[in-house]
């Protein structure tokens, strides 16, 4: 199977075994996130699923919604009232306690928030997202207010940390995310403990959000290039 193949098994498995008509969820962001999507959307289309409300993470994933004619609402709408009952969503690295990493793709900042204000969380991934340890080869990224770029970049490195300032293709300068924020990505010298680390980070004054997603327990479906899709649970 390719990439891509394995993505969309993994998507659309995780979809059938989650999702029921009646729903409010969150859908996720990225490439495998996307499969997600288009498949709540064919499944709306069958008939298979109905009166589904869903809140998307990123222009992108709104996109997605339109494009597969998923009524989409804002969280703080009447109908989803701040609470979902599932959101789905890919993500960068996966460790054995199924901490993650996000924000790839930059849209870490609405996807913590939707994904803590879920009942329950599910990740969709190819198993060559699965490590040991967090942050060592995938960078975690941090949502940082422009003004703070320097402070915050010098409290993380006497901490020991790397730090790269994200930036854009085809525009000059950082990627500006779509709160109007930047995106420091940083790699640790060894292994660390996600949650501390997801709580201390927040601690520095002008870092708005980690992508150390450690604060709901998810499902974690992972597929491999054979077809198969495993199911995860801490
Ligand atoms: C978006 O900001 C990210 O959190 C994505 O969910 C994550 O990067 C996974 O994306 P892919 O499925 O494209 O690898």
């Amino acid at each position: 199977m390719t990439i891509q193949e394995i993505k969309e098994q993994t998507g659309k498995t995780a979809v059938e075994a989650l999702v029921k008509s009646g729903m409010k969820i969150g859908l996720g962001t990225g490439s495998t996130a996307l499969y997600v999507i288009r498949h709540v959307g064919l499944l709306l289309q069958q008939g298979v699923l109905h009166d589904i409300c869903a809140v998307p993470t990123s222009f992108q994933s709104a996109q997605e919604c339109y494009r597969s004619n998923i009524p989409v609402y804002a969280l703080d709408s009447p109908c989803i009232k701040g609470r979902l009952d599932l959101s789905i969503d890919g993500a960068d690295e996966v460790d054995r306690n199924l901490f993650c990493i996000k924000g790839g793709g930059g849209a870490l900042l609405l996807e913590k928030i939707i994904a803590y204000n879920s009942d329950s969380y599910c990740l969709v991934v190819d198993k060559s997202k699965c490590v040991e340890s967090l942050g060592l080869v995938f960078p975690v990224p941090l949502e940082v207010i422009p003004e703070a770029r320097v402070p915050v970049t010098q409290a993380l490195e006497k901490r020991g940390l790397r730090v790269t300032v994200r930036e854009a293709v085809r525009k000059v300068g950082p990627v500006i995310t779509e709160h109007g924020n930047i995106l420091l990505d940083v790699l640790f010298p060894k292994p660390v403990n996600p949650p501390e680390w997801e709580a201390a980070l927040v601690q520095i004054a002008g870092i708005v959000e980690s992508g150390f997603f450690t604060g709901i327990k998810p499902t974690v479906f992972v597929g491999d290039e054979s077809g198969k899709v495993e199911n995860l649970c801490r």
